[in-house]
């Protein structure tokens, strides 16, 4: 049985790569009967600044997005990371089994601390301990996640191998990393040399869940693009990568290859292009904004579900802690 563990940080309104690389997939796994746990991970959203009078609704607010874009907290658990106290103390114990110096090569560590490493907090550095203790902690057999995320994904196995070869057990399953679909990296709607993602300063840069239709119109018609007509194959996007961007965002909300998108595209302009794009991002995301914007509406409804599953995640969590620190040897009342 698959059991799939996944989860997103309340840092900012959710947007189109978080949707189309994860949580569209998250909602294929549900629907096919694996057991799934889908964790909001606000102890990973306070490792960067944060407004401490935001953080419960911004919390809400992704809950409402999973809901809103098909998660059925009535089948899969949906629960807060820092309401399941497991998740601090699993990483705690990991933590004394996790090397610095690959710490330090993690790529999202160095693009977010920068250049200034002294001042990084420690919390920054151990983002990625705290997510293989989110994995480990249910024992997680697959991780549906975007592409950005696979080297976290490779260390929370190398971690669970250390764990079981220390303690000759057969404790810690290997989690694997399912980045799956065609939209497992969706670019920025201005550089298509850079991930669309939540912290880039152009808003112009992503497509929001919560974008009403006319931003979302906009935002594609300002989309960067080049004067060349579409080619008719995938291989003529070589060296378009704003091109291939949109294609493949296409390609993804319509549940279609790209090759096919592009037999329909293929020798129409931009012009001919977006507003097919746009018409197509507006009748897929719309409803899931409404949907969203429904349950926000009733913030003691999402309190209900998360309150459940805090509970429903937390019995599975609580025993596979007691076992790991029975294992590592720990006295207990
Ligand atoms: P977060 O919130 O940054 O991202 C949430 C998910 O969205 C995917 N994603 C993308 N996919 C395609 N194109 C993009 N441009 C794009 N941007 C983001 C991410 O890969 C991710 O799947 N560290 C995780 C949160 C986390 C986690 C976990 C995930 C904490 N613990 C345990 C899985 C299992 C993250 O990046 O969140």
């Amino acid at each position: 049985m698959k059991r799939i563990l996944s989860c997103m940080q309340p840092t900012s309104h959710l947007h189109l790569g978080n949707y189309l690389g994860a949580l569209k997939n998250w909602v294929k796994l549900q629907d096919e009967g694996a057991e799934c746990f889908y964790g909001v991970v606000d102890l990973h959203a306070i490792t960067a600044s944060y407004d401490p009078e935001q953080l419960k609704d911004a919390t809400r607010e992704i809950a409402a997005a999973y809901i809103a874009g098909g998660v059925n907290p009535y089948n899969s658990a949906l629960f807060v990371q820092s309401a399941v106290p497991g998740h601090s103390q699993m990483m705690w114990l990991l933590a004394t089994m996790s090397q610095m110096g690959k710490l330090e090569r993690m790529t999202q560590y160095k693009d977010k601390a920068g250049k200034d490493k002294e001042r990084a907090g420690l919390g920054l550095f151990a983002y990625p301990v705290l997510m293989a203790a989110d994995i480990l902690l249910y024992k997680a057999t697959h991780v549906p996640v975007g592409e950005d995320q696979k080297q976290h994904l490779e260390l929370a196995r190398e971690i669970a191998a250390t764990f079981n070869t220390r303690h000759k057990v057969d404790h810690f399953v290997q989690p694997e990393p399912y980045i799956m679909g065609g939209a497992t990296r969706v670019m920025s709607l201005r550089d298509g040399s850079q991930k669309m993602s939540k912290s880039a300063e152009s808003d112009l840069s992503r497509i929001n869940l919560t974008d009403d239709a006319d931003t979302i119109a906009k935002k594609i018609k300002k989309a960067k693009t080049d004067p060349e007509p579409l080619p008719d194959n995938v291989k003529d996007l070589e060296g378009r990568p704003e091109a291939l961007n949109l294609v493949t965002i296409y390609a993804s909300l319509a549940d279609k290859s790209r090759e096919k998108v592009l037999k329909q595209f293929a020798g129409k302009s931009f012009s001919d292009f977006k507003p097919a794009l746009s018409e197509l991002a507006v009748s897929k995301l719309a409803p899931i904004t409404s949907r969203m914007n429904e349950l926000m509406n009733d913030k003691a409804e999402i309190d209900r579900i998360l309150a459940k599953g805090a509970e429903r995640a937390n019995a599975v969590a609580a025993p596979v802690l007691q076992e790991t620190m029975d294992i590592m040897g720990f006295w207990k009342k």
